[in-house]
């Protein structure tokens, strides 16, 4: 392997920076030559690429976003697109890729496996929804950074006396909301996964009242309803004093915690090892601390469901 790409792409996260670092030093310190493809598939078709040197990353390790842009292609998701963009690696001389990114992304750099380019992925993502890895890069940032937020919100709805809604991320899963909510003391979690009553949030709530409580809170995914539907709902059915806060892409920003530039760092190092050792068509995770690769094959066919124990337990404890 002579010539090793690297790119970010679908929705950014924190530490795909300390990734595009971890994958750059490697290849450099095994006297690869390394390059950095912009604008993720989008750029591959274009045949876009950076050269890499060990000053390109210099200072990065702590900035939230991605050095290299990240896209979502629709024209690379045609045959003619993919093949486009296999034939334009392979006239930059790229002989290994490292994708950054999410189940979308596999998808497209399974393709350019397939099609001749030795590709693995780093799963980077707030959403936390890709199987066979404990965590995503940028999971643990969204978390602390939403969590913050909660707990500015709690103060404000402790002195008003009112039950706010705090929408979160995830169109398709529930991680995000489920930690935040825990970690924040919500009184209910909505998740997309787990079906809801919202005549049951209203029971809790006003259980909660009965024993004396003066605010809520509600912590909602973007994919289990919009936050500020449910307000009004919760409003109109309990005439609670009701507000919503939508935390949005503040969620997705920000500089990386220590555990995501240390999992960006393992992950990013380890695609390279692979590469070099000839390995391919995998996806790079930590399972139980450790550092392993499966097969995207496995990794699609693999079913994420949310921990139903931490959801039980969110449960119990607002009670
Ligand atoms: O996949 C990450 C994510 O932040 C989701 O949680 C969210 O639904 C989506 O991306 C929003 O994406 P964008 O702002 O890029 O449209």
């Amino acid at each position: 392997m002579k010539k090793i790409a690297v790119l970010t792409s679908g929705g950014d996260a924190p530490g795909m920076n300390a990734a595009i670092r971890a994958v750059v030093r490697a290849a450099i310190y095994n006297g690869v030559e390394v390059v950095g493809i912009p604008r993720g598939f989008s750029g591959v078709m274009r045949g876009d690429t950076i050269a890499m040197n060990l000053g390109s990353v210099a200072d990065i390790i702590q900035r939230g976003g991605t050095i290299l842009y990240t896209a979502r292609s629709e024209e690379f998701k045609t045959r003619e697109g993919q093949e486009q963009g296999a034939q334009a690696l392979r006239q930059a001389g790229v002989d290994g890729l490292v994708v950054v990114g999410g189940d979308g992304s596999f998808h497209g750099a399974q393709v350019l496996d397939r099609l001749g380019v030795a590709t693995i992925g780093v799963p980077g993502t707030i959403d936390n929804d890709i199987p066979c890895t404990d965590e995503t890069i940028g999971f643990d940032t969204a978390v602390q950074t939403a969590v913050e937020a909660i707990d500015k919100i709690r103060d404000t709805a402790t002195s008003h006396e009112r039950t706010f809604v705090v929408e979160v991320m995830g169109r398709h899963a529930g991680d995000l909301a489920l930690t935040v909510g825990l970690a924040g003391g919500a009184e209910s979690i909505l998740i997309p996964e787990i079906p809801f009553q919202l005549e049951d949030v209203i029971a809790k709530l006003e259980r909660g009242v009965a024993r004396g409580k003066r605010h809520s809170i509600i912590v909602v995914a973007e994919g289990a309803g919009s936050g500020i539907e449910i307000g009004k709902y919760l409003q109109h059915h309990t005439g609670f004093d009701v507000r919503v806060t939508v935390l949005g892409h503040i969620q997705r920003g920000g500089p990386p915690t220590a555990r995501d530039r240390m999992l960006a760092s393992q992950l990013g190092s380890h695609a390279v090892a692979l590469l070099l050792a000839g390995e391919h068509g995998k996806m790079v995770g930590v399972e139980h601390g450790q550092l392993h690769a499966v097969d995207f094959d496995t990794v699609f066919a693999t079913p994420r469901t949310p921990d139903q124990e931490l959801f039980d337990l969110a449960d119990k404890l607002s009670i």
